[in-house]
């Protein structure tokens, strides 16, 4: 009898994102439209049952938990959730992924939870791009929740950018000094193409690891490095210290041979890949069989036939997946 989850491809899913939100208090350009349609409270797994699913994925052998969203820390009682994770015996990593705005007032609690890491995201340090870019926000509450979770204590806080030709390309080696001043990493993300945003021109905004690591290096000695965290980014090391970059790339240079994660939709849909429509509803089994963790587990073992090879974004073409990023959990 199998007890751990491994697909068609022999790859065994040991990290799982649990989106716990569509809505966020921001709207950044790549990431949503101006005017978005978000999924009725009621749809949306209670905290109680994303628990349930958490401790079944940990019980086949999955030793990371990513919470997501949407924004994560807007959803109410959230801390609930962390705490009862936080419990799970087996779970190794315990970490969240938010826009910053709410850690001043979480990221003490979410280190008492028993969160290990956090990742940040930050795509400039200018006041007014932050405010274009994310169509609303105010660069001054992320900088003081980015100060909030380094002064909480967490094993690593790590920056996320998405780099857009022309709005921070021209950023990088400032992201980079910020970041590893502070005893951060940072990671660039290549912009997928998920839902139509109405913003810009994903074609023409993309800007390549490659390139960016040529405008790395300029200033900077980089050196690839095997060790990474389990996440889909390539990690380089800068000179003799501790900090990294790393790269998230998912045109130039997939990464999909060596998946080993899935993700949760807010409304319990399991997506066995970011950049395809395969999915399971996991809402349904739960409520099916409320209680019988068994019967929850055989379907989590039965959806790893559903897993596709990996993605095939084209940047070219119009997009296929008309799901946000925000509704995808990352
Ligand atoms: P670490 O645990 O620090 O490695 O985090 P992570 O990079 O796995 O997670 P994070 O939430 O910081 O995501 C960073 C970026 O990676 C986001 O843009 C995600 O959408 C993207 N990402 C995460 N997993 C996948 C994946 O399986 N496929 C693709 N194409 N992108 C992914
Ligand atoms: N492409 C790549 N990354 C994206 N993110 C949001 N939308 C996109 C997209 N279309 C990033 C956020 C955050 C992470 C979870 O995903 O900036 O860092
Ligand atoms: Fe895995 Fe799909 Fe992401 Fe590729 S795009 S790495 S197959 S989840």
């Amino acid at each position: 009898h199998p007890t751990q989850l491994v697909d068609r491809f022999g790859r065994q899913i040991t990290y799982v994102r649990l989106s716990v939100t569509d809505r966020c208090d921001l709207r950044c350009v790549y990431c949503m439209s101006e005017d978005m349609t978000f999924v009725p409270r009621e749809q949306l797994l209670t905290l109680e049952e994303i628990a349930r699913l958490g401790k079944a994925f940990v019980a086949l052998g999955v030793h990371k938990l990513r919470i997501t969203g949407g924004e994560p820390l807007v959803r109410r009682n959230i801390l609930k959730l962390f705490e009862d994770l936080g419990q799970l015996e087996g779970l190794r990593d315990l970490t969240v992924t938010t826009n910053g705005t709410q850690l001043t007032r979480y990221a003490k609690d979410l280190k008492a939870a028993g969160v290990t890491r956090v990742n940040i995201s930050l795509d400039t340090l200018d006041a007014e791009r932050f405010h274009k870019l994310t169509r609303l926000g105010d660069i001054n509450k992320v900088l003081a929740g980015i100060d909030a979770a380094l002064e909480a204590g967490f094993q690593r806080v790590k920056l996320n950018a998405v780099v857009l030709k022309h709005r921070n390309h021209d950023e990088v080696v400032d992201l980079v000094n910020f970041a590893h001043q502070r005893g951060m990493d940072i990671s660039f993300i290549e912009e997928m193409p998920l839902g139509v945003i109405g913003d810009h021109d994903r074609a023409e905004a993309y800007y390549s690891s490659d390139e960016i690591l040529r405008d790395l290096r300029g200033t900077m000695a980089l050196h690839e490095v095997e060790d990474n965290t389990g996440g889909p980014a390539r990690y380089f090391r800068r000179g003799h210290t501790d900090s990294r970059v790393g790269f998230i790339s998912p045109h130039s240079h997939n990464f999909c041979d060596t998946c080993n994660r899935v993700r949760v939709t807010a409304e319990g849909r399991l997506l066995l890949c970011l950049g395809q429509e395969h999915s399971m509803d996991l809402r349904r089994v739960l409520r099916a069989n409320p209680g019988d963790d068994a019967k929850l587990r055989e379907a989590l073992l039965a959806s790893m036939a559903l897993k596709p090879k990996g993605h095939d974004f084209d940047l070219q073409a119009q997009p296929v997946i008309f799901r946000h990023m925000s509704a995808t959990g990352g």
